[in-house]
């Protein structure tokens, strides 16, 4: 076949020009108030509260977003004042790395996508040392059995979740800059059994599985983030299509690109409705509870898919794509200067009512990821290479 058949080129094919230009003039006059808004307090942007950025920790795993968008739109503007913003929320981000003992799998949305850029962008020494000690924070969570512990509670030596497979990259990355393969066969060694144990034969995917920490046995799938054990949270199917889509693109496992392919399909025939996840895809009719962050991350991880693919295979991707990307942009963002965060509609989990249809800084990341993919910006933030 020939060479271009392979070559999907979303930034040609975007039906809209215009319309992506404005949006991203838009984006940049709010992210402006934004970050107006985040220089008055000390913490790092996840969600708002009354029109304001709510307090929040500086362990917490959606730190790493608020400055890997900023590095997004120093990129697609060179305003300075993008540049300096992920600059000063990276420097904060030190004290959540030298709390390690509290620190858990996040540390690829924490460090890869920010420090891990700037290091690709600059090559300054101190923002490589904080992808690397990440890096090797991550790789020490390993079970050989399989298998990278999740979280830290007593009783979760065995817990693995779907959310993980985004954290990899740190790991593919570490064997990259060092030429030490023991990084990426972690990942790999991970990514092979959540294929097994996570996805489903339909596409759907588990979000937590629960292993015998000393034999890898397969114990349970509690609901976690969705409505039930054997329920398809949303959010969840999204970290595994994109996730996947990078192992594959990381180790040319076509067993990788395979499952990414299955649970894509799976994903965007439950949205073929409106265009917006409910939080999860097998919610009870009511409430009809959305997740705008778990489709900002599909729409990203679809596009990454049709470069990988064949012209006829990819369109049915890119469509879907653009269709959730155009109806993000006009049922789920606050364009006005009224409340901070960017992107509404997002839910923590299914279970935690209190968290419904909120605001958060990975939507917003993903919104602007997916904008300036469209725009031809083509360093890939989760394999940030020189
Ligand atoms: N990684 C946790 C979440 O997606 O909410």
């Amino acid at each position: 076949m020939a060479a271009e058949m392979f070559k999907y080129d979303i930034v040609e094919l975007f039906p809209d020009k215009a319309w992506l230009e404005e949006t991203l003039k838009k984006v940049d006059k709010k992210l402006h108030y934004s970050i107006q808004k985040a220089r008055e307090v000390d913490y790092i942007p996840y969600t708002t509260e009354n029109g304001q950025w709510k307090p929040n920790k500086i362990g917490w795993w959606t730190n790493g977003f608020w400055p890997a968008m900023m590095w997004q739109m120093y990129l697609a503007t060179k305003d300075e004042i993008y540049r300096e913003e992920a600059i000063r929320t990276e420097k904060m981000l030190d004290e959540a790395l030298k709390d390690f003992k509290t620190t858990n799998h996040d540390m690829g949305f924490m460090w890869l996508i920010q420090s891990g850029v700037h290091y690709a962008l600059e090559g300054n020494q101190d923002s490589y040392d904080r992808t690397f000690l990440a890096a090797n924070l991550l790789a020490g969570r390993f079970n050989p059995n399989g298998f990278i512990r999740a979280w830290n509670g007593k009783e979760q030596q065995g817990w693995a979740i779907v959310d993980c497979m985004m954290n990899l990259p740190l790991l593919y990355w570490a064997s990259d800059v060092t030429n030490d393969p023991r990084f990426r066969n972690i990942a790999i060694a991970h990514a092979d059994s959540t294929m097994k144990n996570f996805v489903r034969a339909d596409g759907s995917c588990n979000h937590i599985v629960i292993y015998d920490p000393m034999t890898g046995e397969v114990l349970d799938n509690p609901a976690g983030q969705g409505c039930h054990s054997g329920s398809s949270w949303s959010r969840g199917q999204a970290w595994a299509l994109y996730g996947f889509t990078l192992s594959y693109m990381a180790t040319g496992k076509k067993e990788y690109l395979d499952t990414a392919k299955k649970v894509a399909h799976y994903f965007i025939s439950n949205v073929l409705d409106d265009y917006i996840p409910r939080c999860d895809f097998r919610q009870p009719e009511e409430p009809d509870v959305k997740d705008n962050a778990g489709g900002g991350a599909a729409i990203c991880g679809l596009l990454e898919l049709c470069k990988l693919l064949p012209q006829k295979e990819a369109a049915v991707y890119y469509d879907a794509a653009v269709k959730m990307l155009m109806a993000m942009a006009d049922k789920c963002v606050n364009w006005e200067e009224n409340d901070p965060g960017l992107c509404t509609m997002c839910t923590e989990a299914y279970l935690k009512p209190q968290t419904y249809h909120i605001t958060m800084n990975y939507a917003d990341y993903y919104f602007v990821e997916a904008l300036t993919k469209l725009r031809g910006q083509n360093k890939l933030f989760w394999r940030p290479h020189k």
